[in-house]
């Protein structure tokens, strides 16, 4: 039995499951694994919401989406809420579109215009609307926050220069890195908080990690005094009860309907706990940490296979691109954090590859064990001219680097963890253009031919066709 069938049982059956998780949480958390399953009590609160591609839907399985919640509230000193930077219309992010509509709405005055964390540089001249403009230029555009970041002491490293558009003058002591919002929906598939897994605590439950993340958010980017711990546990309560995913496609329709599994209330329903489909078998063998011992299965969105003979073509059409998304062999190659350093894992290119290989959470898609990677989106040649360029020397070998963002390595201070940053979950993925951490794919189609470019994958133009189909339907 597969958790994956265990899901799909019915209620006894998934009493009984549930039972056997219980027992292997006591498990892991004796090696210092997270585990739980996701609520099952019947979401009492939809929210619903067009975009490009059909519809996405939000469920509360915590109960109602509470607008009293701390999530909601001005916690801090300068306007700022959570929901500022993460709101449920935009997939819990921000979309440019979103935050194009807000400036104009109020000549960039609304609290997201901010210049601690929302500007091009942290010293901006803001005070006329054309000034403003210029100044948040990058979230105007990408929707990209900016993470100002030291670096650690005892980096291996330092920063012997940055190409900087914006001549910010920042020293080099530290770097200004701008991100994507990460969406605060699905986090119960976490096994890493935050792009660079800042968040994450050695040890402990994803839950403490969040923990930690809802408390520090509201003093840096809310500019405020720490939470009370009952207002960080309501946060955090809240995140953990919201499912987001594509309910309707515009054209396939209900994603849900006639043996497909679309939609967030399937999803409310999948088991997860951190290691539950590692494909390098990273995690001690054991009753995997959801109760059963399975291997790798590289078979990671069900969702959609019943539509393999649907009369419809465009359903027939997301079948197939999630049976690409699957199965469809490539070699990945030069992966740090995977295959591409003395220190990773293996120590040869994966020739028989799949995008589940990285994406292996079931039917989430994130990495189901912690397992930063550089895929290649940060190196100077893919860099777009507004965004600063950093030049990073080795203290010892004297080596250098560049990168438009050194993501882990600013945590761990390693050299060898230039660049590396989580896989994201997969879901909701129409209403949250663009894509990677730093916005830099402006549409499903282009990260589609970033991999097909990255890993020489050569995709036929139907197959882009069919897994952008699928991906949208996410
Ligand atoms: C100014 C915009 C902004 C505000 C306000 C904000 N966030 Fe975020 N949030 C971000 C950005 C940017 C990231 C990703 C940063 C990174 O990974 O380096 C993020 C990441 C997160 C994550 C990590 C999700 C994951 O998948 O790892 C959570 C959870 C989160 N925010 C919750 C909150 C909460 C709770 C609040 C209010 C206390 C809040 N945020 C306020 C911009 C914001
Ligand atoms: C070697 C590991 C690896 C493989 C293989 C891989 N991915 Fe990814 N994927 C990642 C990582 C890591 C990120 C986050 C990168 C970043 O933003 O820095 C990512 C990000 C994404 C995103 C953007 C999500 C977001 O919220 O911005 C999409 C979509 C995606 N991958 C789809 C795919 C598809 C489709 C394939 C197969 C063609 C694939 N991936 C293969 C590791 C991988």
């Amino acid at each position: 039995m597969t958790a994956t069938h265990v899901s799909r049982a019915g209620g006894l059956q998934r009493g009984l499951t549930r039972l056997l998780f219980a027992s292997a949480a006591g498990l892991a958390a004796a090696i210092g694994l997270t585990s739980h399953t996701l609520a099952d009590s019947t979401p009492i609160v939809e929210q619903t919401f067009d975009n490009g591609d059909g519809a996405h839907r939000t469920v509360s399985a915590a109960g109602a989406i509470d607008r009293d919640n701390p999530f909601f509230e001005d916690l801090g000193t300068n306007g700022r809420r959570c929901v500022t930077c993460h709101q449920s219309a935009e997939g819990w992010t921000i979309t440019p579109g979103g935050v194009q509509a807000r400036f104009d709405a109020t000549s960039g005055l609304d609290p997201i215009f901010r210049t601690v964390d929302g500007s091009n540089c942290a010293a901006e001249e803001t005070s006329t609307i054309e000034q403003r403009r210029v100044a948040y230029s990058q979230l105007l555009e990408k929707g990209v926050i900016r993470i100002d970041l030291d670096v650690p002491a005892q980096a291996e490293f330092l920063i012997e220069s940055v190409d900087d558009p914006h001549d910010c003058g920042a020293p080099l002591t530290g770097a200004s890195m701008f991100r994507r919002p990460l969406p605060t929906s699905n986090l119960g598939f976490l096994s890493t908080v935050m792009w660079d897994g800042r968040h994450t605590i050695a040890g402990h439950a994803i839950r403490d990690g969040l923990l930690a993340q809802a408390s520090e958010a509201t003093v840096r980017h809310a500019e405020g005094v720490p939470p009370s711990p009952s207002q960080v546990r309501a946060i955090v309560d809240f995140e953990l009860g919201l499912f987001t995913a594509q309910l309707r496609d515009k054209q396939a329709g209900p994603l849900g309907e006639r043996n497909a599994r679309g939609g967030p209330r399937p999803l409310s329903h999948e088991p997860f706990c951190v290691g539950i489909n590692d494909p390098l078998g990273m995690l001690p063998a054991m009753p995997d940490a959801c109760g059963v011992v399975t291997g790798f299965d590289p078979k990671v969105f069900t969702l959609f296979s019943g539509w393999s003979e649907a009369p419809s073509p465009e359903r027939q059409a997301i079948a197939r691109g999630e049976a690409i998304f699957n199965t469809r062999q490539f070699a990945i190659t030069n992966v740090p954090g995977l295959n591409g350093k003395a220190s990773d894992p293996l120590q040869a290119p994966l020739t028989a590859g799949t995008c589940t290989v990285c994406h292996d959470t079931p039917n989430a898609g994130n990495h189901s064990v912690s397992m930063p990677l550089d895929i290649g989106i940060t190196a100077a040649s893919r860099r777009a001219p507004d965004v600063p360029l950093y030049t990073l020397r080795h203290l010892q070998t004297g080596e250098t680097v560049q990168t438009t963002d050194p993501g882990r390595a600013m945590v761990t201070g390693r050299w060898d963890d230039i660049s590396k940053f989580k896989g994201p979950i997969l879901r909701a993925l129409a209403s949250r253009a663009p894509y990677f951490h730093d916005g830099s794919a402006s549409s499903l189609e282009d990260v589609i031919a970033f991999y097909d470019t990255r890993f020489l994958i050569g995709f036929t133009a139907s197959e882009k066709a069919d897994l952008l189909a699928f991906l949208r339907a996410l």
